[in-house]
């Protein structure tokens, strides 16, 4: 039968999947659909709007390949990603915060020895020498935890992002020595842009955005019985520290580096605490 009103084809499509069988999956489409609907049905959506989404969203499929994830850096923008790492990292007090995961982690590096560099090239700026440490919320240092990093060059590119780039450039994996510290050379990080050239970057463009990030170093830190920490640590006074493009700068992960050190402390969540 055809629905006669606005509203009951969305009461049509949440009955045609009453019956699924997985709860968890007819849970999020009921919510999604009876969302979008109102969504459609509040902004009046046009045919030509409704066909510009569909060609932004198919454009967007077209610009991923192993290199580029343009869906991650629209659910980034539109804070989508924030939003979904706050439900999931329900901190408690003094376990260190984590922030959006960003799409140019390329897998897990080769162990670099304690206090290496993870410049693979000499770069124009700053040398920063990281010193940090690992604990559990439960308060004992962490030895043997990896530590994975991963920064822009000083052209604020990753290597994923310059064929002229060496592939492993200002990327690394550490571990922690028994007293859950670690060291680590490599340069200032400085603030950014990201990706412009894609449908993200005309959306942005449309809506007078602005793109860039402030200076920040990634850390993945991954320790046997605690939940593992994916954040960053942002550099204090950067201008973006307020207009961050992916919303991902909470006050706790800024810091200031002091005579080319960098000190950080990481706390990771015990499992089940
Ligand atoms: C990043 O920091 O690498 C990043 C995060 C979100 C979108 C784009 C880049
Ligand atoms: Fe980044």
């Amino acid at each position: 039968m055809t629905p006669s009103t606005e509203q009951q084809i969305t009461a049509q499509v949440i009955e045609r999947i009453a019956e699924s069988t997985d709860p968890r999956l007819r849970r999020i489409m009921t919510s999604l659909i009876s969302h979008l609907h109102q969504f459609v049905r509040d902004v009046e959506l046009t045919e030509a709007e409704w066909f510009k989404a569909i060609d932004f969203l198919t454009r967007t499929g077209q610009k991923c390949s192993a290199e580029r994830q343009e869906f991650i850096l629209l659910s980034d923008v539109l804070g989508i990603s924030m939003l979904v790492d706050a439900i999931n990292h329900r901190q408690p007090q003094g376990v260190t915060e984590t922030t959006v995961f960003g799409p140019f982690y390329s897998g897990e590096q080769p162990l670099h020895p304690d206090g290496a560099s993870i410049l693979k090239r000499a770069e124009p700026a700053p040398a920063l020498i990281v010193e940090g440490a690992v604990r559990s919320s439960r308060g004992q240092p962490l030895g043997e935890a990896l530590v994975e990093i991963w920064q822009v060059d000083a052209n604020g590119l990753y290597d994923v992002q310059d064929a002229a780039m060496p592939k492993g450039h200002m990327r690394g994996s550490f571990r922690t020595r028994a007293d859950g510290k670690f060291s680590l050379m490599t340069i200032a990080p400085v603030t950014y842009s990201i990706p412009t050239d894609g449908p993200v970057g005309e959306l942005l463009n449309a809506l007078g955005r602005e793109a860039m990030r402030p200076a920040h170093i990634h850390f993945m830190i991954s320790a046997p019985g605690h939940e593992r920490l994916v954040t960053h640590i942002f550099t204090a006074g950067d201008p973006y520290l307020g207009n961050d493009a992916v919303f991902g700068v909470k006050r706790s992960l800024v810091r200031s580096p002091h005579r080319g050190r960098l000190e950080v402390d990481f706390v990771l969540k015990a499992s089940g605490a």
